[in-house]
C-alpha cells in the first residue's frame, strides 16, 4: 500500500516515471501532483521503485513492503573489476572436506533476495542440504538414473517407457548411458562424480504457478554462486541432479519439496580444494545488433 505525504511532495513526478503499473498517476484535480490510483488497470507489485526514487521522502510503502529499504550505494564495481570477478568463477569439482559454517551458508542464501523476479514475485525458495544428507541424496539420484538405465535396457520396459516419455527422451537416455555407467561404477567404488564430495548442496525451487519461476530461480542461483565466491567458497551448478529431482518422488520427498513446487536449479558448494591460476578462454558472444534508421 503506497501513500504520498503531500506536505513533502515537490511535484518532481519522478515517481510517475518509474511506476509503469498505472498506480501513480497525475492527480485528477489538476494540482500537478501525483496520486495513488486503485481503480482498474492499476496493479502495484510492490517493487518499491517509487519510494526509492523520491528524494523528498514523500512516499511510504506500508506493511511488510516497508521493511528493508536502504540507501543506494554511491558507486558500483568498475567494469574491469566486475568482468574479472565473473570470469574467475569456476565450476568447482574438487572440494575440501571442511565444514561450511551455517552463518556463511546463510549469507550466500541471502543473496537470492536481491536477484530480479518476474512481477516481483520474490517466490524463490532455497533448500540447503548438508552433512551426510548430501551423500544420501547422491545415492537417491544414482538410484533414479540406474532405474532409468535398466528400463531402457529391457526391450519391453523401454517400449512402455517410450510411449509415456517419447522417443527423443529414450534416445537422450541411451546417448548418456555410457557416461552414467561410468559414474555409477565409480560411485559403487566410493568416488562421487555427481556432487564431488561437496559438503553442501543448494537447491532452488518455487511454486509452479508463479509467472516465470524457472527464470527467477536461475537468476537467484547465479546470484548465490557469485556471493559464495566473495566468501571464499566455490560452487558448481548441477543439471544432472536437477533432471532427477524433476522426476523422482523419492528425491522430492527427501528434500521436503512443498506440493505445487518444482525444483529449478541446484549447485554444490564448499571450500575449493584447487586454485586456478588462469581463467579459461571463452568464445565471443554471437551478437546481432539491429539498429536501422527509421
Ligand atoms: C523472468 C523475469 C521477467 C521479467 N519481465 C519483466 C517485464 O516483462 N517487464 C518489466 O518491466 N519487468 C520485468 N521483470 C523485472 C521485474 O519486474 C523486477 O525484477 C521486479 O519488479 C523487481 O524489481 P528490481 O529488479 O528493480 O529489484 C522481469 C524479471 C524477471 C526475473
Ligand atoms: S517523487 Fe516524491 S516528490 Fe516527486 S512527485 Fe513523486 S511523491 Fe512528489
Ligand atoms: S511500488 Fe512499484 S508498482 Fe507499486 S506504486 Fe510504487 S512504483 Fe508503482
Amino acid at each position: 500500500m503506497i501513500t504520498i505525504d503531500y506536505a513533502k511532495c515537490v511535484k518532481c513526478m519522478k515517481c510517475l516515471m518509474v511506476c509503469k503499473r498505472g498506480v501513480l498517476r497525475p492527480a485528477s484535480d489538476g494540482s500537478g501532483r501525483p496520486e495513488v490510483y486503485s481503480g482498474e488497470g492499476a496493479e502495484c507489485f510492490s517493487c518499491g521503485h517509487c519510494v526509492c526514487v523520491c528524494s523528498a521522502g514523500a512516499i511510504t510503502a506500508a506493511g511488510a513492503d516497508s521493511t528493508g529499504f536502504a540507501a543506494a550505494p554511491s558507486s558500483v564495481p568498475a567494469y574491469e573489476e566486475y568482468i574479472g570477478f565473473i570470469r574467475s568463477r569456476r565450476s568447482a569439482r574438487n572440494y575440501k572436506k571442511d565444514h561450511v559454517p551455517g552463518e556463511l551458508v546463510a549469507r550466500v542464501v541471502d543473496a537470492a533476495r536481491y536477484s530480479p523476479t518476474a512481477k516481483n514475485a520474490q517466490g524463490v525458495c532455497v533448500t540447503v542440504v548438508s552433512g551426510g544428507a548430501v551423500k544420501k541424496l547422491a545415492g537417491l539420484t544414482f538410484d533414479f538414473y540406474k532405474n532409468l538405465m535398466d528400463t531402457v535396457a529391457s526391450p519391453l520396459k523401454k517400449y512402455a517407457f517410450m510411449l509415456l516419455a517419447g522417443l527423443s527422451t529414450v534416445r537422450t537416455i541411451e546417448r548418456n548411458a555410457p557416461a552414467f555407467e561410468y559414474g555409477y561404477k565409480m560411485w559403487l567404488e566410493g568416488a562421487d562424480l555427481l556432487f564431488y564430495d561437496a559438503p553442501v548442496l543448494v537447491i532452488v525451487h518455487a511454486d509452479k504457478t508463479l509467472v516465470m519461476p524457472k527464470d527467477d530461480c536461475g537468476y537467484a542461483l547465479y546470484a548465490m554462486a557469485l556471493a559464495a565466491e566473495t566468501l571464499g567458497l566455490a560452487t558448481c551448478i548441477n543439471g544432472f541432479f536437477l533432471r532427477a529431482a524433476e522426476r523422482s518422488s523419492g528425491i522430492r520427498k527427501f528434500i521436503k519439496l512443498p506440493s505445487g513446487h518444482e525444483v529449478y536449479g541446484a549447485m554444490t558448494m564448499g571450500y575449493p580444494a584447487l586454485k586456478f591460476s588462469k581463467v579459461p578462454a571463452r568464445r565471443p558472444v554471437n551478437v546481432t545488433y539491429i539498429n536501422s534508421e527509421l
